[in-house]
């Protein structure tokens, strides 16, 4: 049945060289754990995109339920906890996660540090990673006052008064992010929630594209 389905695909859209070309490849052995052990050091960026997958499914749902406007947010949040089936499990997820995408995060970066293999060909790819980094630093960030609790609000007004130290334009990084308010409030909620669900994911969606594309056409680095 799959196969006539696919047959009918196949037949009118020629699909096989597309998949064949993104998945029909043989791993290299030094990238293999079963050969050498210390290759599971390559997992680390895979594992950061199944994290990476995680927060976006994970938080889908949440804005079915969260609302972000300052009367409303923290309500939201704990209607959602304590309320709505399975939102315990879905928050957690989301909150638990924020914090093992950057371990998983920094554990890749290490390892492409300490291999090497930022080195010619694969500059711009660093690059690319390091825009990602900034990316999910950004995630973290702008989703952490969202809940607009107290650890919420007073976080993110420390943070807004280091983004105002940079020099020369901090002020303008600081009302770009905050909005036309003293220090925290309902233009500043608004911003963030805009940024986190719709600005980075953006980005991050096209950077990892290109993050992709790089790999898959220079290949993996290595053997040592
Ligand atoms: C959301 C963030 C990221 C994801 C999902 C991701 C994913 C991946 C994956 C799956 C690979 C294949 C090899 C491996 O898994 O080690 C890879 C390779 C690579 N990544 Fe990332 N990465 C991310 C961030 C970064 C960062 C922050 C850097 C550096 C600043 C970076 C630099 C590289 C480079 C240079 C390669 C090629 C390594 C080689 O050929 O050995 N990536 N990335």
């Amino acid at each position: 049945m799959l196969q006539k389905i696919y047959d009918w695909i196949d037949d009118r859209v020629d699909i096989t060289p597309i998949w064949r070309d993104i998945a029909d490849h043989e791993v290299p052995e030094h990238v293999n754990p079963a050969h050498h052990f210390s290759a599971f050091v390559y997992c680390f960026g895979g594992l950061t995109f199944f994290v990476v997958v995680i927060q976006i499914l994970s938080g889908m749902f949440l804005t079915m339920y969260y609302v972000p406007d300052i009367e409303n947010a923290w309500r939201s949040v704990y209607y959602l906890q304590t309320e709505v089936a399975h939102g315990q499990i879905v928050r957690g997820m989301h909150h638990w996660g924020a914090s093992v995408v950057i371990v998983m995060l920094l554990l890749h970066t290490l390892r492409v540090f300490f291999q090497g293999a930022y080195k010619k060909p694969r500059e711009l790819n660093w690059m690319v990673g390091v825009l990602l980094f900034f990316t999910i630093l950004g995630l973290g960030f702008t989703g952490y006052l969202l809940p607009w609790d107290n650890k919420a609000y007073f976080a993110t007004e420390v943070g807004l008064n280091i983004a105002q130290d940079v020099p020369i334009i901090g002020d303008e990084i600081k009302t770009l992010l905050a909005g036309d308010e003293e220090i925290v409030g309902a233009q500043t909620l608004a911003r963030f929630f805009a940024i986190h669900v719709f600005f980075l994911p953006a980005g991050l969606f096209a950077l990892l594209g290109v993050h992709f594309i790089l790999i898959r056409r220079q290949g993996i680095s290595g053997p040592l």
